[in-house]
């Protein structure tokens, strides 16, 4: 009897596999880091090799973990770092370049120029993208004009290009199959989220040919199956999300005004906004939140560029904590950062700011300021940049967002919650499972196999851990109005 879900979630940092029961329950996990390659100031690179190589391993890892024969798992989902770009050799499987990273700015001037042309509104109304070097149209663009040859083998047709989702999926399949998802089509600034189609002025417009890009298909039904030598048996693959279409899902934010918000290496703040792609007029990008059968559901997007990577930064740049959980205690151990503030724009800053070429800052540092000053700064700095996009999508729905739903590896953290509570002056509810991103992918793979029947039977999953009430005597809006200052000295010193 097939009783489990595999769930795959390639992130930027590090690749996991996770098995769930019927219940949701975590069965089996395991994790591994791989390295990050910064060959220039502002670039980020991958291995894509290694993104293969360790997603593969933990797989099988999690299996073993579990005491599992693979023939117990009913499917596989797939979720993934998104926007993060490859492009290989269809006949060889070999990427032609290293994976360039979502946070890797190198074409900011190119993508200065698109803007100087006008073409913000065009990409906007088509897209709901906001034009940036986040997104993968620019970084194709790039590999097919630096690497030698690659602009002539993908207008012939040799080449393909995937998220990560999609490189995934080829490797599983042993090269079988290319496809991709609506959710991770939505961010390559290719895709037209109106007509659910690669769009033909958008592909002219970044010189890239069509035949580079994968099939698109909904986020959840089978798109075939592991090859026999992958995990010793066939295993249908029926679910792909983006990792924070499927950390909406997970959380189960299925009617219209519900939001969550995503603490990973970056921060992802999502509002499900229904069957229509309403355009935001605060700088939040519009995105295809998920497609179920027929039935597209769209989302409101605030993206934070660097969130728990800061406590990353804190342990490898500063040396200042030896593990990250540590960064809760030394920054407990002061009651306030007196007066530090941490900016923490090492890849420019997302949402709502859009500005690729900020720069990580630190001020309001006296002679007494000291490492658990800055650990605190530095937490604060991911509650302060998560205020400004709740009230941006505050101001595009109308309405306040009484109550946020957090997820994702930073939210162990208490202090950090309680933080953002206070600053948010809202309630911050931390469910049960915080592995939401995981089983967002898991449900959208179980629902297409009749795992789970509908979402109504998986409903009840969620329950709420804790909840972090605000102090209603912290001042925040002076705390925010001080934050802003920070932000502006990041975003002109340059
Ligand atoms: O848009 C980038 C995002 O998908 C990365 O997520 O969890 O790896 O920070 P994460």
């Amino acid at each position: 009897m097939n009783q489990y879900i595999l769930s795959l979630d390639q992130g930027t940092t590090s690749s996991r596999a996770i098995i769930f029961d019927r219940s949701g329950k975590i069965v089996a996990l395991a994790q591994k880091e791989f390295n990050q390659y910064y060959p220039q100031s502002g670039w980020v690179e991958h291995n894509p090799k290694e993104i293969w190589s360790t997603q593969l391993s933990v797989a099988t890892e999690a299996v073993a973990n579990a005491g599992l024969k693979a023939s117990s798992i009913a499917a596989i989902g797939i979720t993934n770092q998104r926007e993060t770009t490859i492009i290989w050799d269809r006949r060889t499987g070999q990427a032609i370049y290293p994976a360039i990273v979502w946070q890797d700015r190198r074409t900011a001037a190119y993508c200065d120029e698109l803007k100087e042309k006008g073409l913000g509104d065009t990409i906007r109304q088509k897209t709901g993208l906001l034009i940036d070097a986040y997104f993968s149209a620019s970084k194709i663009h790039w590999i097919l004009k630096h690497v030698a040859g690659a602009y002539e083998k993908a207008k012939n047709g040799q080449l393909a290009f995937g998220t990560v989702d999609a490189w995934l999926i080829w490797n599983l399949t042993g090269g079988e199959k290319h496809l991709t998802d609506v959710t991770n089509a939505s961010r390559t600034m290719l895709y037209n989220i109106h007509t659910l189609e690669w769009d033909d002025e958008l592909l002219e417009l970044f010189d890239i040919p069509r035949s580079l890009l994968p099939e698109v298909r909904s986020s959840s039904e089978i798109y075939g199956e592991t090859a026999a030598s992958m995990l010793a048996t066939r295993i249908p693959i029926a679910g792909i999300a983006g990792d924070q279409h499927a950390a909406l899902f997970g959380q189960l934010c299925t009617k219209t005004g519900m939001v969550k918000n995503t603490y990973g290496t970056g921060c992802f703040m999502l509002m499900n906004i229904g069957d229509k792609p309403i355009l935001s007029a605060n700088n939040l990008v519009t995105t295809i939140a998920w497609k179920l059968g027929d039935k597209v559901s769209y989302a409101l997007e605030g993206s934070i560029f660097i969130g728990g990577a800061i406590v990353q930064w804190l342990r490898d740049g500063l040396g200042i904590i030896r593990n990250s959980a540590d960064v809760e205690t030394l920054a407990k151990s002061v009651s306030d950062t007196d007066g530090v503030y941490l900016v923490p724009a090492f890849a420019g800053l997302g949402a709502p700011h859009w500005d690729p070429y900020a720069r990580g800052t630190i001020v309001g540092l006296t002679r007494g300021s000291t490492a658990a000053h800055i650990a605190r700064a530095a937490l604060e700095g991911i509650a302060f940049q998560t205020v400004d996009i709740l009230r941006a999508m505050e101001a595009d729905a109308g309405v306040g967002i009484k109550e946020l739903r957090v997820d994702g590896g930073a939210t162990a953290n208490n202090l950090l919650l309680q933080l953002q509570a206070d600053i948010l002056q809202a309630l911050v509810v931390r469910p049960q499972i915080t592995e939401t991103t995981a089983i967002g992918a898991a449900y959208l793979a179980g629902l297409a196999v009749g795992f789970w029947q509908s979402v109504d039977d998986i409903q009840s999953q969620w329950q709420i851990n804790q909840t972090f009430a605000p102090d209603a005597s912290y001042d925040a809006a002076s705390a925010i109005s001080r934050w802003h200052r920070a932000v502006e000295t990041a975003k002109t010193f340059k």
